[in-house]
């Protein structure tokens, strides 16, 4: 793609990527559930905050980098886990991966990706990956695919906790659209006899229990927007607390990151990495997750579209984009580095 033929904002990628999306596919990834307010609300939160920014500070340099479980990073925007890259673009989460590592941001992978891990960690050696896991049933299956992570250099697990069940896609039961369930989870093992998912629907306390005393790894819940679910699943060892509304397709009308934020990051104290996502679509959004105790931040469909429309290179510019709004986000608001940005931006 040319310079000119570039887009300048995050956003401009939605457009182009419908154009080259099959129709089925596009209402998967930009769908929501039910009424898909929380989808909406999503990107209305961020915009709902104002701030309140800090002058005659000299931020001729800005310092981004921070670090999650030991493993440096060059700023703290990452790529949340999206299921079947495929459907965007051949080179799949290859081509997301090798994207992400150019752009110095931390990929995590779906279990439901369309490439297997192995070859996911090839296309970026060296590069910061997470591997998201929806718990199998069967607990062999679901150790397994914790061991090729590790082995795969995988430096976290997030266990998705907010999905017992799908949500109510109604654009998907429109579309009659079946979703390829991916290359991790194996068509033999053991299916839920009520719903004909492969997935656990009884995941509970004692599963994350299980799970983590079988993963070697730092362990991330993923799906919390609740100040007592995060206190217990740090009390059970978790490393990382992941709020998040599972981009407004689980429970409609469930709260956004930025409004659970507050409680979670005042349950958690500081004994956990926190991430963000949902909605964040501008470096200034990022800004506002860090303002109100995110590690991390986190974008979903951006990544997707980026990488529609113009494969690893599209996926290096979009999260390119939000490091650069970041920094100048940053200097506007009177920050030098990211331990500069706290809860007092925020009006
Ligand atoms: C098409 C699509 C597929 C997703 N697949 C997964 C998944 O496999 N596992 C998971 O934990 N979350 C999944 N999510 C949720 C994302 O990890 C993330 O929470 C959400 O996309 C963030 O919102 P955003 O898309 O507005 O940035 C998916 C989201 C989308 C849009």
């Amino acid at each position: 793609m040319s310079d000119q033929a570039r887009p300048l904002t995050v956003a401009e990628y939605e457009p182009l990527a419908r154009a080259r999306v099959e129709p089925g596919a596009w209402d998967y990834q930009a769908g929501g559930a039910g009424d898909e307010l929380s989808l909406a609300d999503n990107v209305a939160a961020w915009n709902r905050i104002k701030l309140r920014p800090r002058v005659l500070v000299d931020v001729s340099s800005r310092d981004l980098r921070t670090s999650a479980f030991g493993v440096a990073l060059d700023h703290p925007v990452i790529v949340a886990p999206t299921a079947a890259h495929q459907l965007s673009h051949a080179d799949a989460e290859r081509g997301s991966a090798r994207g992400a590592a150019a752009a110095g941001a931390l990929f995590t992978l779906s279990t439901i990706s369309s490439v297997p891990m192995e070859e996911v960690a090839a296309a970026a050696p060296g590069a910061p990956r997470w591997f998201q896991l929806y718990a199998p049933i069967d607990r062999g299956a679901c150790r397994a695919l914790i061991d090729r992570a590790v082995e795969a250099g995988y430096g976290a697990v997030a266990v998705t906790v907010d999905l017992p069940l799908p949500g109510n896609r109604e654009r998907d039961v429109r579309n009659a659209l079946e979703l390829d369930l991916g290359v991790h989870l194996p068509a033999d093992q053991a299916v839920d006899p009520d719903t004909g998912i492969v997935v656990l629907p009884t995941l509970d306390w004692d599963d994350l229990d299980w799970l983590r005393s079988v993963c070697p790894i730092p362990l991330i819940a993923k799906g919390i927007l609740r100040a007592d679910d995060a206190a217990r699943a740090v009390d059970a060892g978790c490393d990382g607390i992941w709020v998040s509304n599972h981009g407004g397709r689980q429970l409609d009308t469930s709260i956004t990151a930025p409004e659970a934020l507050p409680e979670v990051v005042d349950s958690v104290g500081g004994r956990a990495l926190i991430v963000a996502d949902g909605g964040v679509r501008r470096g200034i959004d990022v800004l506002k997750g860090l303002a109100l105790g995110a590690d991390l931040v986190a974008v979903g469909r951006p990544v997707l579209w980026a990488l529609a429309v113009d494969g690893a290179d599209g996926v290096q510019r979009v999260l390119t984009i939000l490091r650069d709004e970041l920094s100048l986000a940053m200097a506007l608001a009177g920050c030098r580095s990211l331990a500069d940005i706290g809860p007092d931006l925020i009006a």
